[in-house]
């Protein structure tokens, strides 16, 4: 962690305030009891999450990638698009799905595990940078109020988590689903003409292709 006094509106300031209003919410979120208490943290923090995440991927990242170098950029790359795919499930799957809390809290132990590996590692990369980042800073915030004042657009991951048909199933849940399926499928009650079994083939006309085959 660092504790350099920079201006307040250098661009490495901005990061570090964002960063202690989602660390405090994600605090909130643990002790909060009710539902209502909760989901009103899980709404803020999702807001700022995805603002801050467009200021770095769209400005800060950018800036300081050819300095701070490829393999600490890319993985915070990577580490915004699974916070990004959490979020777009908590949007996607709305406040009535079963695992949303434990989503959220997920999603608070990856962000701040990416917040200790910027300010732990590409950060200090970036401090005495010959970069005037105080323009940058005023940048980031111009963006900042833009997005606030005209809505924040869908992402890819939003997106991408839409195409799966909104299920909203978590791996445990279709793992019991396909054990199910291939349960009835080898005690036989499945096989019927066209069943669909887990590996996506058609139990039906897989049977008549081999046998084709043996003809022939
Ligand atoms: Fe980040």
């Amino acid at each position: 962690m660092f504790d350099w006094i920079l201006p307040e509106k250098h661009a490495i300031s901005i990061l570090k305030k964002d960063h202690e209003t989602v660390k405090k919410l994600f605090d909130n979120f643990e002790k909060a009891k009710g539902r209502a208490e909760k989901e009103k943290i899980i709404t803020q923090a999702v807001t700022e999450l995805k603002i801050h995440a467009i200021l770095e991927e769209e400005i800060f990242y950018p800036t300081v990638r050819k300095y701070v170098g490829s393999e600490i950029m890319n993985e915070a790359d990577e580490e915004h698009h699974v916070a990004r795919v959490l979020i777009a499930e908590l949007d996607h799957n709305g406040v009535d799905h079963d695992h949303r809390n434990a989503k959220f809290t997920v999603l608070a132990e990856n962000i701040r595990h990416h917040i200790k590996e910027e300010e732990g590692e590409m950060l200090p990369k970036t401090k005495d940078l010959e970069i005037d980042f105080e323009a940058l800073g005023q940048k980031m915030l111009d963006r900042k109020q833009r997005l606030k004042k005209q809505g924040i657009p869908d992402d890819q991951e939003h997106v991408m988590v839409a195409k799966t048909g909104g299920k909203a199933d978590t791996p445990a849940a279709t793992a019991s689903r396909t054990s199910a399926t291939s349960h009835k499928s080898r005690t036989g009650t499945s096989r019927k003409k066209g069943t669909r079994v887990a590996s996506g083939k058609t139990r039906g006309s897989g049977a008549k292709a081999s046998r084709k085959k043996t003809k022939s």
